[in-house]
């Protein structure tokens, strides 16, 4: 375990005020502490000052999870242990960077939302993106099953080159063989390393390095589950060395989004397409009223129901995806009746809702969101 009788304070980790910033002190005894721009962070190591600084925010998850033994892999309490405990289980870290924790929530990643979400990304840009800021990256940890959100999420919010990784386990710290330990010290080292400047947000599981953007799980139970089937990896570790293909780059068709004045996003649900999809659960989605916009989940030739899509698309902004959840809708592709849906373009459904909300959230217009990028890049206009 860690000894924690000494501690080292970044006063400027958060710098609200850019006069505060790069003042470095040390103190006795003050974790938990609360930086100037009012996060509550938790320090755990020995200021080391030729070490890069990496703030760790905990939401919960597999990652933090306890079962109710070693060879429970499959059914526990997701987001039991704390942000602390996840640190000091790994104190390796502690050789790569200065960790600072700060516990954001502690749930299941089917309990975060976009309250969470906006939580987050405000406090990321915070601490990493203010003037001034001596912090170097920022580790989010989370569940997997909408960690695919969420990274998507910071990587369209959080936006000054500096890295911000998003990492999960798929077993929990209690079981054999837990990927916990090994995806965080990851992790932090991608957080860490000026290689992974410039490259968008990024998740990191499994030994392998992939952009959030196009990074999705494809299966619910396996390690290897994170990947982005079209694209592939960014990169990877050999040995825990951290390892890029190819020079920095960030997805052609990102859209970004200053969300850091905004406290709630509108609501986006999806909607699946199948076989005698008759278009009812659209017109019971809007007769909520809450509803702000829609995705449908649907069939690459459509789902029928041009009608009911086309009465809905009038009201609020309908986006198009398929509901295999890979490949390209092309822009503007319209229902017969004239009211036309979103193409998606490579966004994926789930992704989409994201985009969705952040566009209607901020004012930005909703089919430009999707589309413009999509026509620039295939017809060049
Ligand atoms: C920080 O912790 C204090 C007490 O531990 C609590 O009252 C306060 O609400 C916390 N602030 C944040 C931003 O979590
Ligand atoms: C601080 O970090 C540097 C670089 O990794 C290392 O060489 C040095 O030993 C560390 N100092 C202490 C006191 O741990
Ligand atoms: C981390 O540092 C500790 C003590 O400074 C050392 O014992 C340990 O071997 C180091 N771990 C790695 C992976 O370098
Ligand atoms: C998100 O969850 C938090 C904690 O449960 C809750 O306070 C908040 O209202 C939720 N936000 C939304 C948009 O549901
Ligand atoms: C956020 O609010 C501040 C203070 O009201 C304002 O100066 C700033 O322009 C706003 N930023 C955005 C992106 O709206
Ligand atoms: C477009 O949507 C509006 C609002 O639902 C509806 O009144 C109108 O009939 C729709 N137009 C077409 C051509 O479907």
């Amino acid at each position: 375990m860690l000894s924690v009788a000494l501690f080292a304070v970044l006063s400027t980790l958060a710098a609200a005020s850019p006069a505060k910033v790069n003042v470095v002190r040390e103190r006795n005894n003050v974790s938990p502490f609360v930086s100037p721009s009012g996060l509550n962070l938790t320090y755990s190591s020995k200021y080391n000052s030729s070490l890069p600084n990496v703030v760790i925010m905990a939401t919960g998850g597999t990652i933090a999870g306890s079962g109710a033994g070693a060879a429970s892999s499959g059914v526990y309490s997701a987001g039991a242990i704390g942000v602390e405990a996840l640190i000091q289980a790994v104190p390796d870290m502690l050789n790569i960077s200065n960790i600072y924790g700060y516990q954001i929530a502690n749930v299941g990643s089917p309990s975060i939302n976009s309250t969470i979400q906006l939580a987050i990304a405000k406090a990321a840009n915070a601490i990493l993106c203010a003037p001034g800021s001596v912090t170097d990256g920022v580790v989010v940890t989370h569940g997997t099953d909408t960690l695919e959100e969420t990274a998507f999420f910071l990587d369209l919010t959080v936006n000054c080159g500096k890295p911000v990784v998003i990492v999960g386990a798929m077993r929990p710290a209690t079981a054999y063989s837990a990927d916990g330990p090994a995806n965080l010290l990851q992790a932090v080292t991608a957080a860490a390393s000026p290689l992974s400047k410039d490259r968008g947000a990024l998740i990191t599981m499994n030994d392998r390095v992939g952009s959030a953007w196009y990074t999705q799980k494809t299966h619910v139970n396996y390690l290897d589950t994170f990947k982005a089937p079209e694209p592939g990896y960014l990169g990877g570790f050999f040995n825990n060395e951290l390892f890029y293909y190819n020079s920095p780059a960030t997805p052609t068709f990102k859209k970004t989004f200053n969300v850091n004045n905004l406290t709630s996003l509108p609501r986006v649900d999806i909607v699946y397409g199948q076989q005698e999809f008759d278009g009812r659960l659209l017109e019971a989605a809007l007769a909520f009223g809450d509803v702000k916009g829609l995705v449908i989940a649907s069939p690459n030739g459509g789902v029928g129901a041009d009608a009911a899509i086309a009465r809905v698309a009038g009201r609020i902004p309908v986006v198009r995806h398929v509901r295999i959840n890979v490949g390209m809708i092309a822009p503007s592709e319209r229902v017969p009746t004239g009211n036309a849906t979103i193409s998606s373009g490579l966004v994926n459904n789930q992704k989409s809702r994201i985009q969705l909300m952040l566009a209607l959230g901020t004012g930005a217009d909703p089919r430009e969101t999707f589309e413009e990028p999509l026509r620039s890049i295939l017809y060049g206009k």
